[in-house]
């Protein structure tokens, strides 16, 4: 059955290649040597306007289209598409000067003052009525341009606000979430310090001047922080939605970033995108680069932002060409990992390849950042044939356009569960391990070409065969329960240590944990957890004749959970210190499935034989029949019928994979292979069967 989307905008059948486009910061002469190059580079598409809100509106009211207008016709003219930005990221001068309350409060209470950008009040009326009118001129005024394919809005939304009607509209939200202050103050736990709350005006956001130790208090204003940036988010979308009820609207997100639950933005979005800025190339303790580590970490990231839709192609929306000017060191890309990151991103579902970006300021802060065309000008740089290289590639994968994955297994990593966890007290301080965690288990499906959706705790668990759920420290109203069904139907869950400790209000399971019914599923109780300082290590010895011929031993890092068996068969014990020989992995027959639970946080080795025996065990859908070399990963997109498996080498070596008894055409090349195929440095080969 075809399981195929449209593309982004049906006007446009094919991969967006382009990036970051700032025509007002240049003259038209420019502009026309621009439109010759984006030919050149193979380029379609260019955000435009993202700053641009002091060019579109130089005073109050009086808007200076035009020149955004010969743009977009040039665009057009050109064959290429805008993907229009909205200009909330930074507002103009007069806008501040005019209306200081649009500026951002910091915590400590102190205004900023006019600079920089991201820097608005999420809640003030004028801020949101402006960006509104903007909004809609821009949509009135180009609605029915055809150069016009998708609205980026604002850029990178992100950051809170102190603010008196940040914190009046804080109030008013606790006030609608709790109803009563006795709600509030019970499960805030406002009992302990003598914090307890006896009216609502009393109530301040977090602050280093003021209230940190409340965790109840800080999860609920890092959601309200999403809940205000979403629904300034919302006014920006219902502004375009008059005019260009069509047009599909995105934002660029950043990743795993902290201070946004994306899980609840996506929704009002029609695509997602992202912005992607790995360090290549960046060596680690040893002097050694790890670039396998950190492809497996971006494809991870990648896979987020794939599952925030439930497989619909994103965007990449911004990635660089070259070198990234505000890393420590902003090394270049090593011949071949342009085109390498770039079909990673499609590889795992982008329909998109976009950069920061097209042309290089001449002044101010990003005047060293990496972009298509170089200070130089023209179109004889290394980067230049790179990424045209790119655009030539991209117009041999239209095949590939609107595609999916449906993958067998499927991660927690979770937004509020790292709010929470991260926050807490114990059994570390600051940074628990949580996203680490996550991304070392994703490690051991994509060493082996599994395809995987990283999602979060509120989505629907039974298309999956294997729920892997590291650290699932908070359990929101009911996941318990979706949890236990998936098992009872058959599926295979992973959970481990600091999982089921606390409710959705940071409130702490009484009874023993796992909390609910996770500890039935899981048919054990932990009793205490050890937590090990680093370099300290115990290890997993795993039972002779265990069900997962796991032969160990392993080492044992960071916590170990004490744990009581109650259903649960023990797989390894502990072989160090007062605890040895107690359980280090159990497993529990729960109705037609399994439930495994990983008490300690077991080295690579570990997940990679655990994974591997499960993924052979229950035959997981893999992106490619072959074993994989280290540093090669395999990604497939499907439109139900044919496949494209994306065989990647990350290695800064040539290598070879056996393609077994498959016969594949690389669609890059149009090449027929089969048996052993090598893959030179950084190569990337697209197999359709
Ligand atoms: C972000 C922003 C861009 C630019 C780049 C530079 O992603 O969205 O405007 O500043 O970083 O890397
Ligand atoms: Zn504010």
């Amino acid at each position: 059955m075809k399981d195929i989307y449209p593309p982004i905008h049906s006007k446009a059948p094919v991969f967006l290649h382009g990036g970051d486009y700032n025509p007002d910061q240049w003259t038209p002469d420019v502009w026309e040597e621009d439109m010759r190059l984006m030919k050149l580079a193979h380029c379609n598409a260019m955000s435009v306007g993202i700053f641009a809100w002091a060019a579109l509106e130089p005073v109050e009211g009086q808007y200076t289209f035009d020149w955004l207008d010969r743009i977009m016709d040039m665009l057009a003219e050109n064959g290429a598409y805008a993907v229009l930005a909205t200009p909330s990221g930074a507002r103009p001068a007069w806008l501040a000067r005019t209306y200081p309350e649009v500026l951002r409060v910091r915590a400590n209470r102190q205004r900023n003052l006019f600079g920089q950008r991201h820097n608005h009040c999420l809640t003030s009326p004028v801020y949101r009525q402006k960006t509104y009118t903007i909004n809609a001129k821009l949509a009135e005024r180009y609605a029915d341009h055809p150069a016009l394919l998708v609205w980026h809005l604002s850029n990178e939304y992100s950051g809170e606000c102190h603010c008196d009607m940040c914190r009046a509209s804080f109030r008013a939200w606790l006030q609608a979430k709790y109803g009563t202050l006795d709600a509030l103050n019970h499960v805030w736990w406002t009992a302990f310090w003598s914090h307890t709350y006896s009216d609502w005006g009393e109530i301040e956001p977090p602050s280093e001047i003021g209230e940190t130790s409340v965790h109840g208090l800080n999860l609920d204003w890092r959601r309200f922080v999403t809940d205000q940036t979403t629904g300034f988010m919302r006014n920006e979308i219902e502004a375009l939605r008059t005019y260009t009820p069509d047009v599909p609207v995105t934002t660029n997100l950043m990743g795993t970033f902290p201070g946004l639950n994306y899980w609840k933005m996506a929704p009002h979005l029609d695509v997602v995108s992202w912005d992607s800025y790995p360090r290549w190339h960046k060596p680690g303790p040893d002097g050694m680069a790890d670039d396998i580590g950190l492809a497996s970490e971006v494809a991870f990231v990648h896979d987020i932002n794939r599952s925030l839709k439930g497989g619909r192609p994103f965007m990449l929306m911004e990635s660089v060409p070259s070198a990234t000017n505000w890393m420590d060191a902003a090394k270049v890309k090593r011949p071949g990992m342009h085109a390498l990151s770039s079909l990673q991103a499609v590889a795992h579902g982008s329909d998109t390849v976009q950069y920061f970006q097209w042309r290089k300021s001449r002044g101010s802060a990003e005047k060293f950042h990496g972009a298509v065309v170089d200070h130089v000008g023209h179109e004889n740089t290394r980067v230049f044939r790179d990424v045209a290289d790119v655009g030539a590639k991209l117009e041999k994968l239209r095949d590939v356009i609107g595609t999916t994955v449906r993958p067998d297994v499927a991660i927690i990593y979770d937004w509020e569960n790292a709010w929470a966890m991260n926050d807490a007290q114990g059994p570390r301080r600051g940074d628990k391990g949580y996203l680490d965690a996550c991304k070392r288990h994703y490690r051991a499906f994509w060493d082996r070409g599994v395809p995987v959706d990283v999602i979060d705790m509120d989505q629907d668990f039974t298309k999956y065969k294997v729920l892997v759920a590291p650290m699932l420290y908070m359990l929101r109203p009911g996941v318990d329960e979706r949890i236990a069904a998936f098992v009872k139907a058959g599926g295979t869950l992973v959970a481990t240590y600091w999982s089921g400790i606390v409710d959705e209000n940071d409130l702490v399971f009484l009874g023993g944990w796992p909390g609910g019914k996770l500890r039935e599923a899981l048919g054990i109780w932990a009793e205490e957890i050890d937590a090990l300082y680093p370099g300290e290590a115990n290890q997993i010895v795993p039972d002779e004749g265990n069900v997962l011929c796991l032969s160990g031993p392993y080492a044992a890092h960071d916590y170990c959970d004490l744990v009581h068996v109650e259903d649960a068969e023990v797989l390894a014990t502990y072989g160090q210190d007062f605890y040895a020989g107690r359980p280090a992995l159990t497993m529990n027959h729960y109705g037609e499935g399994e439930a495994y639970y990983l008490a300690t946080n077991g080295d690579d080795r570990f997940l990679s034989d655990l994974y591997g025996a499960l993924c052979a065990d229950l035959d997981v859908l893999r992106s490619l029949k072959a074993d994989l070399p280290r540093g090669v990963s395999a990604q497939l997109r499907s439109d139900g019928e044919r496949t494209f498996a994306f065989v990647m080498n990350f290695n800064a070596q040539p290598t070879s994979v056996d393609l077994g008894a498959g016969s594949y055409t690389d669609l890059l090349t149009g090449e027929v292979l089969t048996g052993v195929v090598e893959l030179g440095v950084y190569d990337v080969k697209v197999l359709t069967g």
